[in-house]
């Protein structure tokens, strides 16, 4: 069978061939190749660290390669800086836009090119106008005179979107772009993208979700190790064949849930309360249980996380470690009693960027490492290798600063940092977001051989099939309340979403 671009011979928009580029010791790409068609989306996946942000950001004019060749319309080219790239036709969407909150959505997508009247004054109106133009397209209703300020993540990758297009883009880049988004706002995002695809721009779509990419890719080139391995048309290949590209081995199961038969009460939570948040959430896990919070975003599961390791104060409620009560509003107090939470938003609460991985992998562990206040070097690196070996953490040395490392990567760093801990109460708040299937896998069988060793662990995930796997328990969540408890036998896809969306059936 051939393809649409076989059919009509396009030549590629972007084409990539050879790139290599090192930092320092580690060499990020070492031989990557991409070609982009008109009209067509195309899939790049790879393990974390495998190069794909950072050949994205050659392609944005962000790094200039060591070697190889980029080509736009066959024509050779070399970005001398990212507003080159985004001459050339090339716009990227990063997973977390950076708008200017002061500025209005209109201000934002003209910025530094407003329409002007007589004496340079801007034209408001005209720029108004051309806005909601640019969002009518889109399909997308968007009031174009109010702040950025307060827009969701999805929102303002929508406003990127309309500046690219209103940047006549050819070559539309997103890097992660659905993982901080909710089901509904993935799609309003694909209908937008394909749209764009179906108008002829190359789309180049980077995600972790094979059921993003199968949805709106044609074709799908796998990455490893900083070099090419392979592209197809999307239909020629399955999912089982590109993992195992991606990771050059066989995979073990997805869900190694073990049999744990659950010990005593560790946590109890009790009537929490925090005013316009959550509203009498009761509910306690056991020794070697793993409980799942369940719901749409947004319906309070990590308000309800956060609340219990006193992150955030609450309103009303208890919460008792092994009986003993934790003061409200006190993290310390919780992680003397033996609790730790992953918290869900790891790049801002969870990693300080400057550090090293090793005082990163340890920080939280630095009272038990140290004796006298000295620190006991050697020990701080053997915690520190533990844990992001068993992670499959990539990295050049443990002394690098923890920024250097690929998105992924720097999750792993967050997790092995609580770990090391040695908690009895684990809190993971959406523990494999950015996290690539193999060491997804890997995730899951720590979190089970801990529940098997007799930690209490609590679970936010966003991923269905994650809580269908893992979880004892499922509380379900709406608005702020527990719609609902499911034990692992009755929950089901359609069990947890009736909880979720409060219908009486799937539609
Ligand atoms: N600025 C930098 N300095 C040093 N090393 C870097 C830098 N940027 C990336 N690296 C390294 O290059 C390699 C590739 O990283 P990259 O971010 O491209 O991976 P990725 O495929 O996007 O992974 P992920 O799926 O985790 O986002 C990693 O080993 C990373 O640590
Ligand atoms: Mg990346």
């Amino acid at each position: 069978m051939s393809t649409g671009a076989d059919e009509t011979d396009p030549k590629p928009v972007v084409s990539l061939a050879g790139v290599t580029k090192a930092f320092g010791a580690v060499r990020a790409l070492r031989g990557a190749r991409l070609d982009l068609y008109p009209g067509e989306a195309h899939a790049l996946v790879g393990e974390n660290g495998a190069g794909k942000s950072t050949l994205i950001k050659i392609l944005a004019g962000l790094y200039r390669p060591d070697g190889g060749r980029i080509e736009i319309d066959g024509v050779p080219t070399a970005f001398a800086d990212t507003a080159a790239a985004m001459n050339a036709g090339i716009a990227v969407i990063y997973q977390e836009p950076a708008l200017f909150g002061d500025l209005t959505i209109a201000e934002n997508l003209f910025i530094g090119r407003q329409p002007r009247v007589r004496f340079g004054l801007i034209d408001r109106p005209a720029m108004n106008r051309r806005a909601a133009a640019l969002f009518d397209r889109l399909g997308v209703p968007m009031d174009p005179d109010r702040p950025a300020k307060g827009l969701s993540i999805a929102d303002q990758q929508i406003v990127e979107i309309a500046k690219a297009i209103s940047l006549d883009a050819r070559v539309l880049v997103m890097d992660e772009p659905t993982a901080a988004l909710s089901g509904v706002e993935v799609e309003r995002l694909f209908s937008v993208v394909r749209a764009l695809r179906d108008d002829g721009a190359a789309v180049l779509f980077i995600s972790h979700r094979f059921e993003e990419v199968e949805a709106l890719c044609q074709r799908v080139t796998v990455m490893r190790d900083g070099a090419h391995v392979s592209t197809d048309p999307m239909d020629e290949v399955t999912v089982d064949q590109l993992v195992r590209r991606m990771v050059g081995r066989e995979l073990g199961a997805m869900f190694p849930k073990q049999d744990v038969e659950p010990g005593e009460v560790v946590l109890e939570v009790e009537g929490l309360s925090r005013a316009g948040i959550c509203r009498d959430i009761t509910f306690e896990v056991r020794a070697g249980e793993i409980v799942a919070l369940a719901g749409l975003v947004g319906a309070g599961r990590s308000e309800v996380v956060q609340a219990v390791f006193g992150i955030e104060p609450r309103g009303a409620g208890r919460v008792r470690v092994a009986g003993r009560e934790l003061p409200s509003g006190n993290p310390r107090a919780a992680m003397r009693a033996g609790v730790a939470l992953v918290p869900e938003d790891r790049r801002q609460q969870g990693l300080l960027l400057d550090l090293s991985i090793m005082r990163n992998a340890t920080l939280t562990r630095r009272g038990r490492l140290s004796r006298f206040g000295f620190l006991v070097g050697g020990a701080e690196r053997r915690a520190a290798e533990k844990w992001t070996a068993r992670l499959n953490t990539r990295y050049g040395r443990l002394t690098d600063a923890a920024g250097t490392l690929s998105g992924g990567n720097q999750q792993k760093i967050v997790l092995a940092k609580w770990l090391a801990t040695g908690p009895r109460v684990l809190i993971v708040d959406e523990p494999t977001r950015g996290i690539d299937v193999a060491t997804k896998a890997e995730v899951h069988r720590l979190l089970s051989s801990l529940a098997a060793e007799g930690v209490a662990v609590i679970m936010v995930s966003s991923e269905l099939l994650e809580v269908l796997g893992m979880a004892d328990r499922v509380l379900v969540m709406r608005e702020g309340r527990i719609a609902g408890e499911l034990d692992r036998s009755d929950a089901t896809e359609e069990a947890v979403m009736l909880l979720a969306t409060g219908r009486e059936s799937v539609a």
